[in-house]
């Protein structure tokens, strides 16, 4: 009878519809907003969106095309190619874990949530990423289309007209929030308490992250190895974007100058997530260094230059031996989350 009733308190809430986080052992709740609960049969939907070239205009790409699953949701390239040939300023980012995120995108202090973020790559036209505009059929498209009569059908029950561009970016939000990783061998050292998951080396290297003077933790911190991480019940007060010592002059890396018009804030990003970083090169958002050992060498070098002065006062330089930067390297390929990057649960559905 016990056992009946713990299984009742289990399935609870499937049975009543309501969204079960597959979430790992110290991991919080993502918020999610209020108008945008999570569903199965949304993020069901977000999936199919997401690797649709038909929500490009000439046919060509998908958010697919610049977030691979099988490179942490990045492409390996420097800067991202739209759709139609434009060159992006900055490099396509990562997606796991982004239902942590209070701010997006690599710059843009006042780009909070993802419904209102899969707008810019669909219509954004500086520069052209999926090309799509207003009233150009996307939308009849999907209804005259049976897959998504159905599953639009299924992720939005309760309205007569479900086919909405509001209801295609709460469906690609919900998508995105679903892939969350926490299998690397790093967590299970960490959270499951498994000494044997990483080397020694890692271990050595993640003490060196976790210290001064690296510092690497104060700016990528937390359980997503970055600044800026929200959860349910946890918001944060301020939020943070450091100069680390690549550009010091106006021009294309301006970081969030460009939309605070602050000059002390030329060339201020958002540190980006550490997770999957090994299969995430080119690293920066200008793609401009190609490894990890470029990675810790511009660190350790405080910066490529040296006479900027708005330069975070964490970004100081420091000397590894040979055999610390190995260890560090060692720790940062320990976050690799290799089931994430196959999980069928985010691949590909077209096929
Ligand atoms: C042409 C390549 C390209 C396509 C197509 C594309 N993206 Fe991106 N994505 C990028 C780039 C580049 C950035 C960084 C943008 C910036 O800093 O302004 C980015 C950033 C993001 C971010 C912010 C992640 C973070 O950690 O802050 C999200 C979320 C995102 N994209 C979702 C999507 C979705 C959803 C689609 C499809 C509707 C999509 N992208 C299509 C290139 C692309
Ligand atoms: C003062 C804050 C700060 C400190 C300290 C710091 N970082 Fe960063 N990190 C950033 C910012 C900001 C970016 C993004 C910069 C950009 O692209 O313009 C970044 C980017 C990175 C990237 C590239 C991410 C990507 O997706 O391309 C890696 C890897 C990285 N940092 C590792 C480290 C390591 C290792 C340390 C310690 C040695 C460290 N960081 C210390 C702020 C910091």
């Amino acid at each position: 009878m016990k056992r009946l009733a713990a299984l009742v308190v289990m399935l609870q809430p499937i049975l009543s519809g309501a969204y079960v986080w597959d979430l790992p052992k110290g991991f919080p709740t993502p918020s999610v907003p209020a108008a945008n609960p999570m569903s199965v049969e949304k993020v069901e939907l977000g999936r199919y969106l997401f690797y649709d070239r038909r929500m490009s205009v000439n046919g060509v790409s998908s958010c697919a095309t610049c977030h691979k699953q099988e490179l942490a949701f990045t492409d390996g390239q420097p800067v991202a190619i739209g759709t139609t040939g434009e060159k992006h300023p900055r490099g396509a980012m990562s997606l796991v874990n982004v239902a942590y995120s209070a701010v997006l995108t690599w710059s843009n202090p006042g780009m909070r949530e993802l419904e209102q973020q899969a707008l810019v790559p669909m219509f954004g036209e500086h520069p052209i990423e999926l090309g799509l505009k207003p009233g150009d059929g996307f939308l009849a498209m999907l209804r005259a289309d049976a897959r998504y009569r159905a599953l639009f059908k299924a992720a939005f029950p309760a309205e007569e007209d479900c086919f909405t561009m509001a209801n295609v970016t709460k469906a690609l939000a919900s998508f995105e929030r679903s892939i969350i990783s926490a299998r690397s061998p790093y967590d299970r050292y960490h959270y499951e308490r498994d000494d044997t998951a990483i080397s020694d080396a890692a271990k050595r290297g993640e003490v060196l992250f976790f210290s001064q003077p690296l510092s690497c933790f104060r700016c990528h911190g937390g359980f997503s190895f970055s600044s800026n991480t929200v959860s349910q019940g946890h918001q944060i007060e301020e939020l943070e974007f450091h100069n680390n010592g690549l550009y010091n002059v106006a021009g294309a890396h301006v970081g969030i100058f460009e939309f605070t018009k602050n000059p002390k804030d030329i060339g201020k990003f958002k540190a980006p997530t550490l997770r999957n970083i090994a299969v995430t090169a080119p690293y920066m958002h200008d793609g401009s260094l190609a490894t990890l050992e470029d990675v810790v060498d511009h660190y350790a070098a405080g910066g490529r230059a040296h006479d900027n002065p708005l330069r975070d006062p964490l970004i100081g330089g420091f000397k590894l031996s040979a055999q610390d930067k190995r260890d560090l390297i060692e720790f940062l390929k320990s976050l690799t989350d290799e089931a994430i990057l196959h999980d069928s649960r985010f691949s590909n559905p077209w096929h």
